[in-house]
């Protein structure tokens, strides 16, 4: 394979990006991911990939449930502060006012147009990031008319 070839094709996937989060308790992760689709009507089912060293990756296996806050076309720099560790003061996670979830007790976004919740069904683990198959368990919608950030446009790249 050429592996020029293999990173160009790659890229030209098309992507969204959502800032996950899961919880244990009081301790709280979070990151942004692209790595996302839909996998089921009946039961409707979602699959995400995340970094199996992550702390999002610890709580998602401790807890078992997440959440997937999508992020709006203004939001770029808001995906920004999820690349970092997060930090939680209060109840901002890096600068960011949340709630807690009521179907996942994970950290949840006022700010982002909507979030899905998910109950965690089956954990792939096949390589450096594993692939969390889970069923949407609750949703929400804040900002009807907004339209999602894409991978595209920011001109970044995770993979490829
Ligand atoms: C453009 C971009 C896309 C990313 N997409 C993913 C992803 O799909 N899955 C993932 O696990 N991490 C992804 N990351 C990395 C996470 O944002 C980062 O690992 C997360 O904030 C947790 O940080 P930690 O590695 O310090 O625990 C991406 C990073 C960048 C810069």
């Amino acid at each position: 394979m050429d592996a020029e070839a293999k990173k160009r094709a790659l890229r030209l996937f098309t992507y969204g990006l959502y800032v996950m989060t899961a919880a244990n308790g009081d301790e709280v992760a979070a990151g942004t991911i692209n790595w996302v689709s839909q996998a089921s009507f009946t039961p409707p089912l979602i699959m995400v990939g995340v970094k199996a060293d992550s702390h999002l990756h610890q709580l998602v296996e401790q807890s078992g449930l997440f959440a997937l806050n999508i992020l709006g076309q203004d939001q770029k720099a808001m995906a920004q502060d999820f690349f970092k560790p997060s930090k939680r003061e209060g109840m901002l996670l890096n600068g960011h006012p949340f709630t807690f979830g009521q179907a996942s007790h994970a950290p949840v976004f006022p700010e982002c147009p909507a979030t899905v919740e998910a109950k965690l069904l089956h954990a792939v683990k096949a390589g450096d990031h594993t692939v969390f198959v889970a069923e949407v368990v609750e949703a929400e919608v804040r900002q009807p008319e907004a339209k999602p950030l894409e991978m595209w446009d920011t001109g970044w790249f995770y993979g490829g």
